[in-house]
């Protein structure tokens, strides 16, 4: 690994904390991040490096208090305000001594861990001192931008990040993040679906009757209420980590396994998915809100946020047309749960019918999280004198077979991003594409709410949702999973 400072905008907030640092700490400990490394916080506290390391100390649980030290020594921190100059120029200060230390210009990383409203400030500053222009404000090719969804507030939003994106940076440096495409269940997809010759052949609308992904999540919006009631779940998981599930099951096989050829082939199938006009919207979308919703810190007494979305649609491509994909994704559901089941179509039923043939036969399950793995529900005969069939499942979990559940997805993410390898980052065709769809749903459910006094469905806590997601995929005579 080549030396780099990574620099992070918006320190001492919740990525930072949750997933940034566990997953630096981990690589740390297993040797991955190389001898040399620097880590910038940049923030508006008045912290100093002392206090700044303390203050992550306390978030790292690892009990070696040694090793934890010595992390910490490669951290450093920056107070500055993201619209005033004098932050940054203080910060070129500080990434000098860093070059001048090494004897060389080493790699620079903006990560921009800040909420959404204040990317642009930071990238007008980043241009504006330089700054985006590496060692010495003047050899662009040693930084890389880092950027977290969400990526815009709707199409033309992102429209606009990704345009002053390019304005300031070649596409080799942009770092589009999504956590899970850094998912290893959700990198094995490509291997399991195009390296095993058997699943391949009935990958299509001949064999499978319909698909259904479930995105479930046990906890509310808890302290995060400010940021969550302006976006959505539609906006805060649907525009992306639920694109990514659909792109994985639904894409075509890459050229290669590279960079570009399985982007091409994320971007192909996100943009082949039918778009809901904004008048059928209420036909094929569901959203809702959990009971106590309103009653959570930040959230005003009227708010319409939704919480749950659930919806039906189609992908219209030779492999996929006309074979249905269901999908609900909510907060505060009975379980936590990501999983994405393709439902095939039931052969031999005639044959079978007086024996007990099940309404739902051959099932095929990755689960994404937790409990990691895959499994395949088959019919079989239930031992006995008599013919009478049952289903049983067959399962591979990721614990079992490989004694470990594999890197988390931040891990990846920033080896990728150290490695400026862009393979699991959004290129911005995929965004503009899902934008485009997902945009179209939230002009819709505008036009719901002016034509109507609309008030959004509610939902108990712990329940998977309003009833109306039922109705959804039951009137189609199917029944979620
Ligand atoms: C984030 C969303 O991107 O992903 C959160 O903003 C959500 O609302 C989180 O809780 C889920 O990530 P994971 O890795 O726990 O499934």
């Amino acid at each position: 690994m080549t030396p780099f400072v990574m620099v992070v905008f918006g320190a001492t907030g919740d990525l930072m904390r949750n997933k940034l640092l566990p997953a630096l700490f981990s690589l740390f400990k297993k040797k991955q991040l190389g001898k040399e490394f620097f880590i910038i916080g940049f923030a508006r506290r008045p912290f100093t490096d002392d206090s700044f390391r303390k203050m992550l100390k306390e978030s790292i649980k690892n009990k070696d208090s040694l090793l934890v030290e010595k992390f910490l020594d490669n951290i450093y921190y920056q107070r500055g305000l993201f619209d005033d100059k004098k932050g940054y120029k203080q910060l070129i200060t500080k990434l000098n001594t860093f070059d001048k230390k090494m004897g060389a210009c080493i790699t620079r990383l903006f990560y921009l861990a800040t909420p959404p409203d204040n990317y642009e400030t930071i990238l007008n500053f980043l241009h504006k001192t330089r700054l985006s222009e590496g060692c010495g404000q003047g050899s662009s090719i040693c930084t890389r931008i880092i950027i977290e969804k969400p990526f815009g507030k709707d199409l033309d939003t992102a429209k606009l990040l990704d345009k002053k994106l390019g304005e300031i940076f070649d596409e080799k440096q942009i770092f589009r993040v999504d956590h899970y495409l850094g998912k290893e269940t959700v990198q094995n997809m490509v291997a399991f679906r195009f390296a095993n010759g058997v699943f391949e052949p009935v990958w299509n609308k001949k064999y499978i009757d319909h698909i259904q992904i479930t995105w479930a999540e046990e906890r509310g919006v808890g302290e995060r209420g400010k940021f969550f009631d302006g976006v959505g779940l539609l906006r805060d998981v649907g525009q992306n980590h639920l694109m990514q599930l659909i792109a994985g099951v639904a894409m075509e096989q890459p050229r290669s396994f590279t960079k570009e050829y399985l982007r091409d082939e994320r971007a192909k199938v996100i943009k082949a998915i039918r778009p809901i006009g904004k008048t059928d919207v209420s036909k094929f979308v569901v959203r809702g809100q959990y009971n106590r919703y309103v009653k959570e810190k930040d959230i005003p007494q009227d708010s319409n946020t939704e919480t749950f979305v659930a919806m039906k649609f189609f992908i219209d491509t030779p492999r996929f047309k006309g074979v249905p994909f269901y999908v609900r994704a909510g907060k505060n559901m009975p379980k936590n749960v990501v999983e994405i089941s393709i439902v095939f179509i039931q052969t031999s039923n005639i044959l079978f019918r007086e024996y007990g043939f099940p309404e739902i036969g051959n099932v095929l399950t990755i689960r994404i999280q937790p409990d990691e793995g895959i499994s395949i529900r088959i019919i079989a005969k239930k031992p006995g004198t008599k013919l009478a069939l049952k289903t049983v499942s067959m399962h591979f979990t990721y614990e079992e077979a490989f004694q470990t559940k594999g890197a988390e997805a931040y891990e990846k993410i920033l080896v990728d991003i150290f490695a400026g390898d862009q393979m699991l980052f959004n290129r911005s065709d995929e965004l503009e594409s899902s934008w485009e769809f997902i945009t179209k749903i939230l002009e819709g459910w505008d036009l719901q709410t002016r034509l109507s006094k609309f008030k959004i469905p509610v939902y108990s806590e712990k329940s998977w949702g309003p009833k109306e997601a039922n109705i959804l995929i039951e009137k189609d005579g199917r029944r979620w999973l």
